[in-house]
């Protein structure tokens, strides 16, 4: 399915709600995006969804990559979110793939390119890359593995989606990471306290070549996924 708008393709997020944010209604078609946030605010299932309902809802293949937790555990806990992988990747539409980040990791290892030069790819995920800043010895080197990264993925007509933890978001006084410059767009995910209890929501921060809500958005996970309430009810 290929949407434009304009002489613009766009590429839907998957996550209901989302999309909405965006005046284009999407991703840009061939650019990267940051998923930065506290530990728990939804980074990865947002991730999921964007290669499960980018290929169950979109018709576009996509590959996942996880440097944190097994594939099995990856397919469990999507399950709980109402989102069954094993079906789509029979039919070759996702590919899950778990890349350990150890000494000497290579971002665009083989492995990974060999999936992403595969017939069809049109979406990414990876989750996350704040394994191999810890690893990289100094932030300059970083940088350039992750724009190296950004540039040979999405020159593969890839439109990519990377996930970073923050250790702290707040939206009042916010503070910038140094992969959060690197990026066509930033999406922020946090909690607020609302009384005794937190509120899990998410802004965005930047996305070239669209105009963009720059409003705080509850975000509601539950059995069946993550959505951002943006619409009135
Ligand atoms: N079925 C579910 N119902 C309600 N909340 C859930 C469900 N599954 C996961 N969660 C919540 O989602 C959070 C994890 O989201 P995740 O995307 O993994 O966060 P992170 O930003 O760390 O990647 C958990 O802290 C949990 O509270
Ligand atoms: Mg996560």
């Amino acid at each position: 399915m290929i949407f434009m708008e304009g002489k613009i393709r766009i590429v839907k997020t998957g996550t209901p709600g989302l999309d909405e944010l965006f005046t284009k209604g999407g991703f840009i078609h061939n650019s990267s995006v940051l998923l930065s946030g506290e530990p728990g605010a939804g980074k990865s299932i947002i991730a999921m969804q964007y290669i499960y309902n980018g290929a169950r809802i979109y018709g576009e293949v996509g590959v996942y990559v996880t440097s944190e937790q097994s594939i099995e555990k990856l397919r469990e806990n999507a399950k709980e979110l109402g989102m069954d992988f094993s079906e789509l990747e029979e039919k070759g539409l996702v590919k899950l793939m778990k890349i350990p980040v150890t000494r000497g990791y290579e971002m665009a290892s083989d492995e990974l390119m060999k999936e992403i030069k595969k017939e069809g790819v049109k979406r990414v995920a990876i989750d996350s890359i704040t394994p191999l800043e810890n690893l990289s010895s100094d932030i300059r080197a970083f940088r350039v593995r992750i724009l190296t990264f950004i540039e040979t993925v999405t020159s593969q007509n890839i439109t990519l989606l990377v996930t970073a933890e923050k250790r702290k978001t707040d939206f009042d006084n916010m503070e910038f990471s140094p992969e959060d410059f690197l990026f066509d767009g930033l999406i922020m995910m946090g909690r607020l306290r609302k009384a005794v209890s937190f509120e899990r929501v998410l802004s965005v921060i930047k996305m070239r070549g669209t105009k963009h809500s720059e409003e705080l958005y509850p975000v509601e996970i539950n059995n069946s996924g993550l959505i951002i309430k943006n619409l009135e009810e």
